[in-house]
């Protein structure tokens, strides 16, 4: 089984799907393209386990592991049971079905998910439970039926080590790539001033340390019947790197935060290239050291009549760094294009919004200040 290739995709943050497909092709894995809602590439099994292991961006890689024609009930319930099930799942690991129609004569996702959950434990009696952490996905879209297995998990912005979270926290993946997008590769000092717990300097501290984002946690793939332990342990270490001249900073005037952001860094091991410091915008100075990239994604607010004092901040960032920070980029993360404009910084031309949480929010890129 594991030397078949097989259609892998990575789960995207919308907006964000080209910044993944560059990130798939940058890490080796050629011929990663955009479709809908994330990226595709063909691999193998131990392909899977690498992405999952040194992928910053996705959310979460599923294995596309079957795909068939079925108008009906009766015919999804007999090529299911034509599956080789055997090859995909163990029979001691029990699994969880979820099914999705759209355009197809099966509609109904509940009995789609029931017939192919009968098919699993027909044929190799793994046990079916909700609460299962292995997960098989189901996708019936104008009578395809696609069946994939989600070889992560519990998501991958869940780098396994930020146990401590500030009120509205980027998600790893998506700090990540939003600093793909600001041009950064590891080699230059990055600095967010209103860091909450520390989501893109611990990022970018890992990112020039050479860190594999999954080196600390578990994936759903060490359930499945192809998986080479030994294997994976090889792949798993890490990589000899010499580390870096260059210190990853933060700040931010809540003392709660720059509490948690220390935590993080110390389990995430990078506490040796951050620095955090409790410290408001107004008293905001560049560190020592070559210039680089200032990366920040301020509070906005949702509440009519909360804007005032948000405006003020963004003027106060603008001026901070328009005066302060001459060789700096800059990249605000803002759902907000008034509060972006409010900063009185020139930014270049804007790329896709990006859905995060619920609300579409957009990053605001200058060049050398
Ligand atoms: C949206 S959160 C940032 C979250 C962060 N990126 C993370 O991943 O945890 C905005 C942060 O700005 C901080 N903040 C608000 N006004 C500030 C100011 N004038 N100076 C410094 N920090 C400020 C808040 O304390 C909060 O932690």
């Amino acid at each position: 089984m594991s030397a078949a290739q097989f259609e892998i995709f990575l789960v995207a943050t919308p907006g964000l799907e080209a910044a993944l497909a560059e990130e798939a092709r940058n890490a080796g894995f050629s011929g990663a393209k955009v479709t809908d809602g994330g990226v595709t590439f063909s691999g193998t099994w131990p392909d899977v386990w690498r992405a999952n292991l040194v992928l910053r961006g996705p959310t979460r890689i599923l294995a596309r592991v079957a795909s068939f024609r079925a108008m009906h009930l009766a015919q999804l319930d007999k090529r299911a049971h034509k599956l080789d099930w055997a090859a995909m799942l163990r029979p001691d690991i029990p699994v969880h079905v979820e099914a999705s129609c759209k355009r197809s004569r099966i509609y109904h996702a509940g009995a789609a998910a029931q017939r192919i959950a009968t098919a699993i434990t027909e044929t190799i009696g793994a046990p079916i439970a909700e609460n299962a952490d292995l997960r098989v996905m189901v996708r019936i879209e104008d009578d395809l039926v696609t069946i994939s297995i989600d070889t992560t998990g519990e998501s991958l912005h869940k780098r396994g080590f930020k146990e401590a979270v500030s009120k509205a926290p980027m998600r790893e993946t998506m700090a990540s790539l939003f600093l793909r997008q600001c041009g950064y590769s590891g080699t230059e000092p990055v600095l967010d001033p209103m860091c909450g717990s520390g989501t893109f300097p611990i990022e970018a501290a890992e990112i020039s340390l050479g860190l594999h984002p999954g080196r600390t946690r578990s994936f759903a793939f060490e359930q499945l019947p192809g998986f080479d332990n030994a294997a994976w342990q090889l792949l798993r270490k890490p990589a000899t790197t010499n580390p870096p001249n260059l210190i990853f900073h933060g700040s931010d005037r809540d003392p709660g935060a720059i509490r948690m952001a220390h935590e993080n860094a110390d389990r995430a091991g990078v506490a040796a290239i951050t620095r955090f410091e409790q410290k408001s915008l107004e008293d905001l100075t560049p560190p020592e050291g070559p210039p680089g990239l200032v990366i920040v994604n301020p509070p906005y607010g949702t509440r009519i009549g909360s804007k005032g004092p948000l405006i003020s901040v963004h003027r106060t960032l603008g001026t901070v760094l328009k005066t302060r920070f001459k060789g700096w980029r800059v990249g605000i993360i803002t759902a907000d294009k008034q509060l972006a404009q409010a900063t009185g910084l020139p930014f270049e031309p804007m790329l896709p919004p990006v859905l995060h949480g619920g609300i579409r929010v957009a990053l605001y890129r200058t060049g050398t200040l």
